[in-house]
């Protein structure tokens, strides 16, 4: 079995990449590392990497070589609010890239096209834990990019499942103004850094650990459930300033916060019902916000990110 995987350097795509080699799965790579590094999966065979865009470079000579029997399509601007400001280059790139690998999906019969799609997509909840039902009005581009691709997967006949993640976290998540709270948390606790918070901090999130989102990957590969968008989240709210406490406690950090005004683009509330997923992927793994800060900060300290 093979599988494509684009984005598969970055901070999901390695972790997915990692599962798949560990069940002897063969695992071939489009990236740009334009956000991803080749450190992120050390021992990757490089004959099986292929550095493109998917965006500008002709990618079909990957399919017709490789032959894979899935894509799992996780290369992407990920930022919010990029896609506000750069709204073009966010269509292009979430919108018109992944058709163009979407298409050859369908040209080179790929088993199951895999992607993922972004709490985003709902905009502000009508209601928590927000389910797959819950109405669709997102009030950013990148989440306006994101549905619409869903829809041409949708129309495409290619069989598909389409995740739609919360606030994902986890080892090799880099700390950037855009990413990650937790990452952004952590390697400011790390070296006693300065903690901005956005808004009041009362804000509420779903983190899911990222090898619960590796895991589902491995799974939509290994069983039939075809067709399907699926919420892959924790199923649990959590304020930042719930979440700095708990990191405060397990960092030995004792800075005050700092709070900054709220981000446009964000969404006050997010909570992402995870029954369908568990329903359809008996395996499914969650690991518990404790468990994963903890298994964070183990990675810190191995050097999976920075010393401690
Ligand atoms: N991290 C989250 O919390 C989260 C939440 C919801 C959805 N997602 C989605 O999950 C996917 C993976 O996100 P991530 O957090 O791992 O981001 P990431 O930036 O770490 O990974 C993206 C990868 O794609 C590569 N890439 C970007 N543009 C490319 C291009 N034009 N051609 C080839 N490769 C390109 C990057 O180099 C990187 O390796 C994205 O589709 C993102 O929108 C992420």
């Amino acid at each position: 079995m093979k599988v494509l995987i684009t984005g598969g350097f970055g901070f999901i795509g390695s972790h997915v990449t990692d599962i798949m080699l560990k069940n002897n799965i063969e695992v071939v790579i489009i990236d740009n590392l334009s956000s991803g590094t080749l450190s992120n999966i050390p021992k990757f065979d490089m004959t099986k990497f292929y550095q493109l865009d998917i965006a500008q470079d002709d990618i079909e000579c990957v399919f017709a070589k490789e032959k894979p029997d899935y894509c799992i399509h996780l290369a992407a601007q990920t930022s919010v609010a990029y896609s506000i400001l750069h709204t073009k280059e966010d269509a292009i790139m979430n919108i018109i890239s992944s058709i163009k690998v979407l298409d050859l999906c369908k040209k080179y019969n790929i088993k199951k096209f895999i992607t993922a799609s972004s709490a985003a997509v709902y905009g502000v909840p009508q209601y928590l834990p927000i389910d797959e039902e819950h109405p669709t009005k997102p009030i950013s581009n990148y989440g306006l990019s994101k549905l619409t691709m869903e829809k041409y997967i949708e129309l495409s006949g290619v069989p598909y499942i389409i995740f739609r993640f919360a606030n994902v976290y986890g080892p090799r998540q880099v700390s950037s103004k855009e990413s990650g709270v937790v990452a952004i948390f952590n390697d400011e606790m790390i070296k006693n850094g300065e903690i901005n918070i956005y808004g009041d901090g009362n804000q509420i999130r779903d983190f899911v650990y990222v090898e619960d989102i590796a895991n589902i990957c491995y799974e939509a590969i290994k069983d039939n459930v075809v067709n399907e968008i699926i919420n892959v989240s924790c199923n649990r709210g959590v304020s930042v300033n719930d979440l700095y406490i708990q990191m405060a406690q397990i960092y030995n950090y004792y800075r005050t916060p700092i709070h900054m005004s709220e981000r446009s683009g964000d969404i006050r509330d997010s909570v992402l019902s995870n029954k369908k997923a568990c329903e359809l992927f008996k395996n499914f793994t969650n690991v518990s916000l404790e468990q994963g800060l903890l298994n964070l900060k183990k990675a810190n300290c191995e050097g999976e990110i920075s010393p401690c």
